[in-house]
């Protein structure tokens, strides 16, 4: 049965790269690093067989680059575009702009192709709050004062040029509100009373009026339809962000496991399906520690939901979570959907939530944010975060911009392991309580080249031997804290 399903895997990931690039024929090495000495910077090729280690300490890794190692298929890696994004991004000249989005989507830079957005407002978004369907907070059931406004229109527009930079782009779109006049507090960012949907499943578990669920449902029909009317096709969406998160200041809505679970199975997939929309529903967008609802969701709204989102927050994430999930849950697709890139946090952070995911079935891995001006916002000036720094900072120098830390830990992933590629089994990561370690994920790639990411968490270079499934050994040096990707030819 899972044989049977990787294959189909692998064969719809071959039809839809049909016109591979040429195949590499000999290996390469690039490397991303805690100085910033290295970024994407080509380095000394690793070679076959077990090299020369020299004084260096050498570690060994197996990758099963057969057909029995292999396990989930890359959609892609990426970040958030938020309205903090797009603001910024738009002070830059045209030109500015124009090279930014290319060292973002295409072989010039990371070639992202898995991008969030925010639906509405968010935490990174300037005041006032906002949603599609304000209409002066008067209850608006048709939705006939659906509209984007600037704000929406002007992230559409965006996300249109990416996909046009990109057409390998997913998009997935996630609510961090509905519209205030849809909720019992009556509001879009209010405090934790009320903060529901009226949609009558608060206390009598779906079985109460219906209120607005039907009107929650269109509103995404119509905001999909909107985007892509301006060129923006939405792949997915999760109805809300951080279902569990009920915050004051800034825009989120509480979401029970049934509830979400019953909203999508009656009402949202209903409504995408009648409007003969292909966008998938997504599952949970929230934290690790709580993988029972997403089970539930799955489990209620099987018709609808194949895919669970995760985010980072959990204390001590541990991302065998979602290896758990895939046990229980074989046809899964999962995906790292959230986590912050704030200024303070290590070097390797953003390399730490793409790597940990991926080991763990994830089909691929999405910072928060992907762009921000000078003071980490524009933001709300209550609640929400303050120091969420993008992959991206939008300056006032002649350069406009600044490629983050957090940018080249991604870029080291999203470059050499595009969509299509097929992760695969290996052992051999291990890191230290006391810190340093070498943690590593592989691929086969739709060329047949094979990606190996290979994090050093050490002050000092290693020397790093790995064994394949097929029989090849290939060894060399990652550089000390350094993300290092080689790529390997196909195999002979
Ligand atoms: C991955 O490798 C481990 C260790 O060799 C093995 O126990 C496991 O069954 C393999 N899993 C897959 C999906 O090949
Ligand atoms: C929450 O907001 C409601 C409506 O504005 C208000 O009546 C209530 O006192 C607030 N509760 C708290 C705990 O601030």
């Amino acid at each position: 049965m899972i044989v049977t399903l990787l294959t189909t895997i692998a064969s719809l990931a071959a039809i839809g790269h049909a016109t591979p690039q040429k195949r590499a024929t000999d290996a390469s090495a690039y490397a991303s690093n805690s100085a910033g000495t290295y970024k994407l910077t080509s380095i000394t090729a690793p070679v076959q067989g077990s090299g020369s280690p020299g004084s260096e300490s050498t570690w060994k890794l197996t990758i099963d680059d057969t057909s029995s190692g292999h396990k989930q298929t890359i959609t892609g890696f990426g970040a958030a575009v938020t309205d903090a994004t797009v603001t910024s991004f738009n002070t830059l000249s045209d030109a500015t702009l124009q090279q930014l989005l290319n060292e973002l989507m295409t072989s010039d830079g990371a070639q992202f192709s898995l991008m969030r957005h925010t639906i509405g407002a968010s935490d990174l978004s300037g005041d006032p709050v906002y949603t599609y369907d304000d209409n002066g907070n008067e209850a608006d059931p048709t939705l006939s004062g659906f509209n984007l406004g600037d704000r929406g229109t002007a992230m559409a527009e965006m996300l249109a040029t990416m996909k046009s930079l990109q057409p390998d782009l997913t998009v997935l779109g996630s609510s961090w509100s509905p519209p205030g006049w849809m909720k019992l507090n009556g509001v879009i960012d209010g405090n934790t009373t009320d903060n529901n949907l009226n949609d009558g499943y608060l206390t009598s578990g779906g079985t109460g009026s219906t209120g607005y669920s039907s009107a929650f449902a269109q509103y995404f029909v119509k905001y999909i339809q909107a985007y892509e009317a301006l060129g923006a096709t939405v792949d997915a969406i999760t109805i809300q962000n951080e279902p569990l998160n009920s915050q004051s200041g800034y825009p989120t809505m509480y979401v029970f496991d049934y509830e979400s679970a019953q909203l999508i199975q009656d009402y949202v997939g209903p409504a995408l399906a009648d409007a003969g929309l292909s966008t998938k529903i997504w599952a949970y967008d929230h934290n690790t520690d709580v993988p029972s609802y997403p089970q539930t969701v799955l489990s209620t709204a099987s018709e609808y939901v194949s895919t669970v989102a995760w985010h980072c927050y959990a204390t001590d994430v541990d991302w065998r979570v979602l290896s758990d999930f895939q046990s229980a849950n074989p046809s899964a697709t999962q995906y790292m959907t959230e986590c912050w890139t704030p200024a303070s946090g290590t070097w390797h952070q953003a390399a730490d939530f793409t790597m940990g995911p991926l080991q763990n079935y994830a089909s691929g891995a999405i910072a928060w944010t992907l762009g921000t001006d000078t003071s980490d916002g524009p933001h709300l000036s209550s609640g929400g975060c303050d120091t969420c720094q993008g992959l991206v900072t939008v300056t006032d120098t002649d350069e406009g911009y600044t490629l983050n830390t957090a940018y080249y830990m991604m870029a080291q992933f999203s470059k050499f392991m595009p969509p299509g590629a097929i992760v695969l089994n290996g052992t051999g990561s291990y890191t230290y309580s006391g810190g340093g370690g070498l943690q590593s994920v592989a691929s086969v790639n739709p060329d047949g080249t094979r990606t190996v990411v290979i994090e050093n968490l050490f002050g000092n270079e290693v020397y790093v031997q790995v064994e394949m499934g097929s029989g090849e050994v290939w060894s060399g040096s990652v550089p000390e804290e350094s993300v290092t990707t080689w790529v390997l030819p196909a195999s002979a």
